[in-house]
């Protein structure tokens, strides 16, 4: 994937930085519905915007996050979260985010699914990364509302509105700027919650642009589900969705140039390929795509932020140490009733999505992430788009 380019923006908030004043050796949390928040992942091991050693603004080679350990969670027997709002299920999302925030806030884990009492043992993070748009849209809130319930200083950083402001930087969107449309390629849960368009709409306003800006947003039902699985199906899925998105535009009448893409789901960097395929075929076709048109991946400007933030609470790591992850994966409790699991041992759908909130049932369990876990398709991919993640995840498997 490539790197996106610094905006202006953020070397300004960057060169603002207060020298550290305290450090903070507690990890950073991490968590996804599954594996798109690796690609996240991936940004936080090699955002470079700071030199390290004088604290000053200007990468200096060594990534600004080099000293850092996370853990990352992937609530993979629990997703697609994407699915839960068209299920009647927001309720039951919000409990599993809130969930996922503290089982990183916790200082336990099951070392194995067949484990009675916990007996893993890691660090309470000190800052939690929701490295999923979904979560960030109908849980964000929940999170940082909880933490102050109980007294935290503890900081949450979301994606939704790093990739609207990475979007708009990009696109330069200033009150002089010719016309333009910006597109989200999002979970349904994600478009169902409006929370895209609305940060857009508050964005442009922030920026003076008081022009009507179109937003076209498209739901890829199913495309996070076809990535997780590693299925070649993700490519067609991705590339009929970004028709699909155009073919919306042109039925508005509108011959504004798509200017942006914002890539408003973690899963999504693994089909840019094909995303960037179907591009080329839509120009060839007269598409009204603009000749600098981007897809917008938030996760460069949320690692950035995540940054800043431990860096403003000078909590940053000091230690001589490498970077280093602890990785899990939730996997359905095997007692279960025979008739909630499929004969794989995951959740049912009609189960997954027919629970309710407030019951002390354990329907799931966050294990240790297992490199065996995954067919060697997934882990090619993992290793060929995010080498950084994938060498802390095998470190991880041999723990
Ligand atoms: N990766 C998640 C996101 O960014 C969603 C995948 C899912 O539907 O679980 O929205």
């Amino acid at each position: 994937m490539k790197k996106l380019r610094i905006s202006l923006p953020l070397l300004a908030a960057a060169a603002t930085y207060g020298a550290a004043v305290r450090a903070d050796e507690a990890p950073i949390g991490v968590f996804d519905s599954g594996l798109g928040g690796l690609t996240v992942l991936e940004r936080l091991l090699d955002v470079d915007q700071v030199n390290n050693a004088t604290g000053l603004y200007g990468p200096d080679g060594v990534p600004d996050l080099a000293r850092e350990s996370f853990v990352y969670l992937g609530d993979q027997a629990n997703m697609p979260y994407g699915d839960y709002a068209a299920e009647g299920k927001s309720d039951y999302l919000r409990e599993l985010i809130l969930k996922d925030a503290k089982f990183l806030l916790s200082t336990n884990y099951y070392t194995r699914v067949e484990e009675q009492e916990p007996s893993g043992v890691k660090q309470r993070v000190k800052i939690i990364v929701i490295a999923c748009n979904t979560a960030t849209a109908w849980g964000l809130d929940d999170v940082r509302r909880y933490l102050a319930s109980i007294g935290s200083d503890i900081k949450v950083v979301g994606v939704i509105e790093a990739g609207v402001r990475a979007a708009l930087d990009q696109i330069s969107a200033t009150p002089d700027s010719p016309p333009f449309a910006i597109g989200v390629m999002a979970t349904p849960g994600t478009i169902a919650s409006g929370a895209y368009a609305r940060t857009i709409r508050t964005e442009l306003k922030v920026r003076g642009v008081t022009s009507n800006i179109p937003i076209l947003n498209q739901g890829c039902a199913g495309l996070a589900d076809a990535v997780e699985a590693g299925l070649p199906s993700a490519d067609t899925i991705a590339s009929s969705n970004l028709v699909a998105l155009v073919t919306q535009h042109r039925a508005s009448g509108s011959t504004v140039p798509i200017k942006a893409v914002i890539l408003g789901c973690t899963h999504y960097p693994f089909v840019l390929g094909a995303l960037n395929r179907t591009v080329a075929e839509l120009r060839a076709q007269g598409a009204p795509l603009a000749a600098d048109f981007r897809f917008v991946d938030p996760a460069f400007y949320t690692a950035a932020e995540c940054h800043r933030l431990l860096r403003d609470a000078g909590r940053l790591s000091t230690a001589k140490k490498q970077a280093s992850a602890m990785a899990f994966l939730s996997v359905a409790n095997p007692n279960l009733p025979q008739e909630c699991l499929t004969p794989d041992g995951q959740l049912t759908r009609k189960f997954k999505y027919g629970r309710t909130i407030g019951s002390d049932a354990v329907t799931t369990i966050p294990v240790p992430f297992t490199r065996e876990r995954f067919g060697e398709a997934t882990f090619a991919n993992i290793r060929r788009l995010l080498p950084r993640t994938a060498l802390l995840l095998e470190r991880n498997g041999k723990q």
